[in-house]
């Protein structure tokens, strides 16, 4: 059997895609960093992504894409968005674009935004994978959760070996940092990360200063986290172990309490992987029925139920009306 990391050749990059299209994860290089990669039309193959980074919080991910077809397949690309991308891609800008509904993109790479974050990448082995796979590739970072960004396959095989079915090794990246992280929603574009596009050559095509993001002390290169995060507008009572009346269900595992209200459960055999795959679109579906709360059953907070359950505390805190 084949190791974990191999050249970059033809052979491994179709064997790499069929991969992906199984479901399975494949770090790539990029021209920034090494991607760690799934199909992002597939929950639990994201899932995945965010159990294999360790200490896992569902930050939204980029979707790295071939062509500016695939691109507007899963994002409405404003003026701004449209001259971004036609001056800076392939390369190491990601545009934050509204989402296309209907794209198949999974809820869980969003994390729920109505906002996407997309890159067309520079680099030949992520567009041959990109080409090969036929599929939008969700990738952070490929590096464990608090450690360095990885530029060489040797990095990432230290830190991800035992988690992905391939690593593609195509050398040293290019630029080694990530990318400039845009928000090309409205009129004014927003720095939300500073990135290997420099802001002066983003300024000199949109013709005016660059609006920043407000610095978030907690979270300074986590941008995500600064957006609104999908918020039901049901109230959410957490580690329920009974429905009341008007209340949905959000359920876990195989002992779920009997409703006759509108139940999902997030995974009746107790796999955190796909409880989390699911989790975005369930609360989705039990918001929309209409219930003025939903019940959510306790999740364990070992491997991704940590995450879990930080979305879960976090649509359940009061807000701002
Ligand atoms: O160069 C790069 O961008 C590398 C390579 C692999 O492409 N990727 C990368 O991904 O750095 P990651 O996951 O480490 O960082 C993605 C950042 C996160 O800080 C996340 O919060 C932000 O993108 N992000 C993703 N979707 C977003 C959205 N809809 N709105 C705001 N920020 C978003
Ligand atoms: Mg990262």
């Amino acid at each position: 059997m084949p190791g974990i990391t191999q050249k970059a050749d033809t052979d491994a990059i179709i064997n790499a895609a069929e991969l992906l299209r199984a479901g399975e994860l494949v770090a790539f290089p990029t021209e920034t960093v090494y991607g760690l990669g799934a199909d992002a039309t597939n929950g639990e193959a994201v899932a995945r992504i965010y159990a294999a980074k360790g200490r896992p919080q569902f930050n939204p991910l980029i979707v790295h894409v071939a062509d500016l077809d695939a691109a507007r397949r899963i994002g409405k690309f404003s003026n701004n968005a449209e001259a971004l991308a036609r001056a800076f891609w392939p390369g190491p800008l990601t545009l934050v674009v509204e989402r296309q509904p209907g794209s198949g993109i999974s809820d869980l790479v969003t994390a729920g935004l109505e906002t996407i974050a997309i890159r067309i990448p520079d680099n030949p082995v992520a567009q041959a994978l990109l080409k090969a796979s036929g599929r939008p590739l969700a990738a952070p970072s490929a590096n464990r959760s608090g450690h360095v960004s990885a530029t060489e396959a040797r990095h990432v095989a230290a830190d991800l070996e035992d988690s992905v079915a391939m690593i593609l090794d195509g050398g040293a990246t290019k630029r080694g940092v990530e990318s400039t992280i845009l928000d090309a929603t409205g009129d004014t574009v927003v720095l939300l990360r500073p990135g290997a596009i420099a802001t002066e050559d983003i300024e000199g095509l949109i013709g005016e200063k660059i609006k920043k993001s407000a610095p978030n002390p907690k979270a300074p290169s986590a941008p995500g986290q600064l957006e609104s995060h999908y918020a039901p507008k049901a109230a959410l009572r957490l580690n329920a172990t009974d429905v009341k009346d008007g209340e949905a269900l959000l359920a876990f595992g195989p002992t779920a309490p009997a409703t006759k209200g509108p139940a999902i459960n997030l995974s009746p055999s107790g796999d955190l992987i796909e409880a989390a795959a699911k989790l975005f679109a369930a609360l989705r579906t039990l918001d929309a029925t209409g219930a003025r709360s939903i019940a959510v059953m306790p999740i364990p907070m070992t491997g991704l139920g940590e995450a879990i359950n930080d979305r879960l505390a976090r649509a359940a805190a009061p807000r701002p009306s």
